[in-house]
């Protein structure tokens, strides 16, 4: 069973009780050790190591008993199996073997067989024993690396966080800041324009035309840019939230530009949700102004509601020129856009911050086709009535 032998230490005042089975264990494969009194089998026991220890329960000095006790109480040997050898079928000492810390006993005279059975019953105790503390330990030690795992890696999600939020907040103070030296730059190109009208030639005009549209795209983009960064920073707890006044809102600050182009916006009844309302006037906003602006004739656009389990699903389709189905997760990134400026005036920010948001809410956006041509964007918000139902 064992590569190496298994080493049993007798422990006997007078050893030529016990050399026969001494040489009957040799001849089985065992190393035997001899000690002839509690003392001397406490200090082989110590540095030998046995696999297991016949112990003689009555010697002079130390008997059995106290050599057991004070194997028990050492590490290095306290689960060193000890089975004791009574001269006598007394019943006390039996009981006391036990006490002591014994694990079985043979009584004399012996025979041979009985004890190599014995010991043999306890030598693979022992080692199935063995077996399980190394499983244990090496489980606990998995245990152990797994935790560290984890607190590494929460730790790192934290740092990844803080760090997130730093750059938002550079975000946030450098496109504040901006905006003073913008206005300033804008205001006068455009006080100069009006102070020397007739006086600068049409060149002049048109740079002075060219420098106050710059700064007029720079202002949308430092807007955007701001309100990007305030999904997190400014961000308000979530409330029940009338969509329908939230589009009604959007709606008025898109006065001008729904005039303009005509449009015609239908929508369904609109449900209460749970979220930020500034935040959720804000996705409208930017994907009616979106709607309005990606058509080639009078917009038509339609918003839509229904229940999916805890969330609703919010729809608003266009009848404008599409978005090709390539392109449609990379629009929703910073800056990304279909079109240039020429075309179609923008800063390629607005689907970034309505996934933002949408993505605080614990919902999702994304692009479908609109039935009839055009496009329907569609979002998730949670139901105002799920913790309630739940
Ligand atoms: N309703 C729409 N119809 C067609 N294309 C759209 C629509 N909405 C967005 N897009 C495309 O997605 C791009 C990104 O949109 P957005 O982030 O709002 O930026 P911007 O409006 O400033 O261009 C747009 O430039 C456009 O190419
Ligand atoms: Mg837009």
């Amino acid at each position: 069973m064992n590569a190496s032998p298994s080493t049993v230490l007798i422990v006997d005042d007078t050893p030529a009780n016990v050399r026969v089975l001494a040489e009957y264990l040799d001849g089985h494969g065992f190393t035997v050790t001899v000690a002839q009194d509690g003392e001397e089998g406490l200090e082989r026991a110590r540095f030998g190591c046995p696999d297991l220890i016949l112990l003689d329960a009555m010697m002079p000095g130390w008997d059995g008993f106290e050599t057991c006790r004070r194997l028990k109480a050492e590490p290095a040997t306290s689960t060193i199996p000890v089975i004791f050898m009574t001269a006598l079928s007394d019943i006390g000492d039996k009981v006391r073997a036990y006490e002591a810390g014994g694990v079985d006993y043979i009584t004399k005279p012996f025979h041979a067989e009985e004890v190599l059975a014995r010991i043999n019953t306890h030598l693979s105790l022992r080692n199935m024993q063995r077996q399980l503390q190394e499983q244990n330990e090496a489980l606990q030690r998995e245990v152990q690396e797994r935790q560290r795992a984890e607190q590494v890696l929460a730790e790192r999600s934290r740092e990844l966080a803080r760090s997130n939020a730093e750059l938002e907040r550079m975000a946030y103070i450098a496109s504040h800041d901006l905006q003073e030296p913008l206005r300033m730059v804008a205001s006068y190109v455009q006080l100069l324009e009006r102070r020397y009208v007739g006086q600068l030639d049409a060149d002049a005009h048109e740079f002075i035309g060219f420098a106050v549209d710059g700064a007029k795209r720079m202002q949308a983009l430092i807007d955007d840019l701001l309100t990007i960064s305030r999904v997190d920073t400014k961000a308000r707890p979530m409330q029940p939230v009338d969509l329908g006044q939230s589009l009604a809102s959007a709606l008025h600050s898109l006065r001008i530009a729904v005039e303009e182009s005509q449009a015609v916006v239908e929508a369904d009844a609109l449900p209460v949700v749970r979220g930020d309302g500034a935040q959720l006037t804000q996705v409208f906003q930017n994907l009616l102004s979106n709607a309005i602006k990606f058509c080639q004739e009078p917009p038509r656009i339609r918003l839509s509601a229904q229940r999916e389990g805890r969330m609703w699903r919010i729809g608003v389709a266009d009848n404008g020129i599409g978005v090709p189905a390539e392109y449609r997760e990379r629009i929703f990134g910073m800056f990304q856009r279909l079109h240039g400026r020429r075309e179609y005036a923008g800063t390629g920010i607005g689907l970034a911050i309505c996934q933002k948001i949408v993505e605080r809410h614990g919902g999702a956006i994304w692009v479908e086709d609109a039935a009839g041509g055009g496009t329907q964007f569609v979002f998730t918000v949670p139901a105002c009535d799920t913790e309630k139902k739940s």
